[in-house]
């Protein structure tokens, strides 16, 4: 398998590309995930938020992580659920910021925001009690060495919470997830985004993402342990958890 897992002949190119795609449709891109996905988003986020919340009940204020924030639709649904919560979030590019920093200001909301490389965080050992994801490790060049910071940012006992789009398995949303990844989910992201490329990318990054059982693999080489996966809506979406 290449380095990057695409064909990307280096970890740098791939990671240019990915900066690139998500700043050319950072204004559009909350208004695509919605319409694309029906609005189940907000539930699969509802979901992780609501695990997290459940694990750092009775700490008085929890330091979170969101990495790979985007425009912070995550970020905020672990506000609403954990209002005491500590929230940084972390992305790679900038446009997608200047949406979240905008949705932070109109909502008055409190979150620490700033440009950063899930492959070289840049926190202390043992900051946080939980980090997420949401709906971002595809794009990630090196995910072995993503998973190693992540563990290294957590405090012991922390939790890690990833949120993928994912490839259904069973009959009948197999077939129909197929035919709406491969051709209409291209067409309408074309339409809308005027980003051919980008809604070419996404059902491909999805289809060569590594199954949910080497992920877990992969988590525990990192260093977590009680990993789980759970498929969320037919296994459109996995949810993977690790406890440092
Ligand atoms: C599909 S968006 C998800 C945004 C948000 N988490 C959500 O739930 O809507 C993927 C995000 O991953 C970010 N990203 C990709 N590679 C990254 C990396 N190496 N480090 C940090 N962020 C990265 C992109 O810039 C993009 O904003």
């Amino acid at each position: 398998m290449p380095e990057t897992q695409f064909d990307f002949t280096t970890a740098d190119e791939k990671k240019s590309y990915v900066r690139t795609m998500f700043s050319d449709i950072a204004g559009r891109y909350d208004f695509l995930n919605h319409f694309l996905s029906f609005g189940m988003d907000y539930r699969w986020r509802r979901k992780a938020a609501g695990l997290i919340k459940k694990h750092v009940a009775g700490i008085a204020e929890p330091r979170i992580l969101d990495i790979a924030c985007g425009t912070g639709d995550l970020s905020f649904e672990i506000l609403r659920q954990i209002p005491n919560a500590k929230i940084t979030g972390i992305d790679l590019a900038k446009p997608m910021l200047e949406i979240f920093e905008q949705k932070i200001a109109e909502r008055k909301a409190s979150i620490t925001i700033g440009e950063g490389d899930v492959e070289a965080l840049s926190f202390p050992d043992g900051t946080f009690d939980a980090v997420t994801i949401g709906f971002a490790t595809r794009n990630f060049t090196r995910l072995e060495v993503a998973f190693k910071e992540i563990a290294r940012v957590l405090k012991p006992g922390g939790i890690f919470v990833n949120l993928e789009l994912s490839k259904p398995r069973t009959v009948p949303m197999k077939q129909l997830y197929a035919f709406y990844s491969r051709a209409i989910l291209p067409l309408l992201g074309k339409t809308i985004s005027r980003n051919t490329e980008a809604y070419r990318y996404l059902p491909d990054s999805i289809q060569r993402f590594p199954e949910r059982e080497e992920i877990m693999k992969m988590l525990q080489t990192a260093g977590f342990s009680q990993t789980e996966w759970k498929d969320l809506s037919a296994g459109i979406v996995t949810m993977h958890v690790g406890r440092k």
